[in-house]
């Protein structure tokens, strides 16, 4: 049997991480049936006339899953972001993006486990800006549900207790944000009295921000709105390696997409220089959530041994091997596992 999944590899550094997933997927020996849209954000306009053409979307709705590479969004101006639009149009509410210390990446911060849960529709991300000519003052809307926190407090708990996890923390700013960030701190709080097995405890953005580079070993599962969570995923990726190792999964109820916490790294796209890991990491929580456990072991077991023989490493861990060389050494160590 072969899964059929949407592959988009969007632009930038996406193209190479993504062939390199590919390859090492191969290697699995689970069987893929890629459905591929190359076309999308600002390379679809000129053959589509917009940046997120139907038929992307319609693949997804067939294949149920889709694998991405990252989407350049143009920097205060231009079309709105293809990857915001995706998660909102396919109800992905859930941003799970896991920070964990992979043994072999050398880091200042050791031992660091967290499960960042980052509610992935509303907020400042619900894209209400608007501008008044008239007095020169812009607006921008940060619209948050109640049934939209509820879902993703309670995907976070439920995910903490099947998981066996033990602490969970919502991050916030409801001294200032009373209605939006405080509605969002109460819901958890209710919802934390349904786990009584799990530790829990709220903390403010800023100083969350200050507690994870001092102690992030005092955290496990974070719960937050779209924009912290954005923010504090960045940060949580520079404590375990950096964002060429860090994978996410944007989830709904009905679809579920695979992409990496990084963009399109435009400094460094077309070089082969990129790290691919952070994709690969993607894909292997996609084994998992096809239920491809042995898949997933031998894939993951093959990453902690590439990093610590340490021998072909991309530049942003030290190293000075390309991005097919670092997919090909691993989808060998892979094949071995499987
Ligand atoms: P970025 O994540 O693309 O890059 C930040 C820094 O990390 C750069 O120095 C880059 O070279 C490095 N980096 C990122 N991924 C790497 C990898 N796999 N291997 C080695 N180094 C890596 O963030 P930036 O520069 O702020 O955004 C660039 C573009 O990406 C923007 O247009 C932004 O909107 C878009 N973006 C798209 C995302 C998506 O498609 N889900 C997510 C984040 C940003
Ligand atoms: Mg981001």
């Amino acid at each position: 049997m072969s899964y059929r999944i949407t592959l988009l590899p969007g632009d930038g550094i996406g193209p190479e991480v993504t062939e390199a997933t590919v390859e090492v997927l191969a290697a699995t020996g689970v069987e893929f049936d890629w459905v591929r849209h190359e076309k999308l954000g600002a390379n679809a306009v000129d053959d589509y006339g917009t940046p997120l053409p139907e038929h992307v979307i319609d693949s997804i709705r067939g294949t149920r899953i889709a694998l991405k590479g990252p989407v350049t969004t143009p920097v205060g101006k231009g079309f709105k972001s293809v990857n915001v639009q995706l998660r909102q149009k396919l109800d992905l509410y859930a941003n799970v993006r896991p920070c964990k210390s992979l043994p072999g990446i050398e880091t200042p911060f050791k031992d660091v486990d967290l499960m960042i849960f980052r509610e992935n529709t509303e907020g400042l991300y619900s894209g209400l800006e608007s501008y008044d000519e008239r007095h020169d003052i812009a607006d921008s809307v940060a619209r948050i549900s109640k049934a939209g926190s509820k879902r993703i407090i309670s995907f976070c708990f439920e995910y903490a207790r099947t998981h066996s996890l033990d602490k969970v923390t919502v991050v916030h700013k409801a001294n200032i944000l009373k209605l939006t960030s405080g509605m969002f701190l109460k819901l958890a709080q209710d919802a934390a009295l349904s786990y009584p097995e799990l530790a829990f405890n709220d903390r403010i953005i800023d100083n969350m921000c200050m507690q994870l580079v001092v102690r992030p070993q005092e955290y496990n599962c974070i719960v937050t709105t779209n924009l912290f969570g954005d923010i504090l995923s960045d940060l949580a990726a520079g404590l375990v390696g950096g964002l060429g190792v860090v994978a996410g999964a944007n989830i709904g109820d009905d679809y579920a997409v695979f992409e990496a916490v990084h963009g399109s790294a435009p400094d460094i796209a077309g070089q082969s220089k990129a790290n691919p890991t952070a994709l690969i990491r993607s894909a292997e929580m996609m084994l998992r959530h096809l239920g491809e456990t042995t898949a997933a072991d031998a894939l993951h077991t093959a990453l902690v041994e590439i990093y610590t023989d340490g021998s072909f490493l991309t530049g942003d861990q030290g190293g000075t091997a390309s991005t097919d060389e670092f997919a090909r050494k691993l989808a060998e160590r892979v094949a071995n596992h499987v």
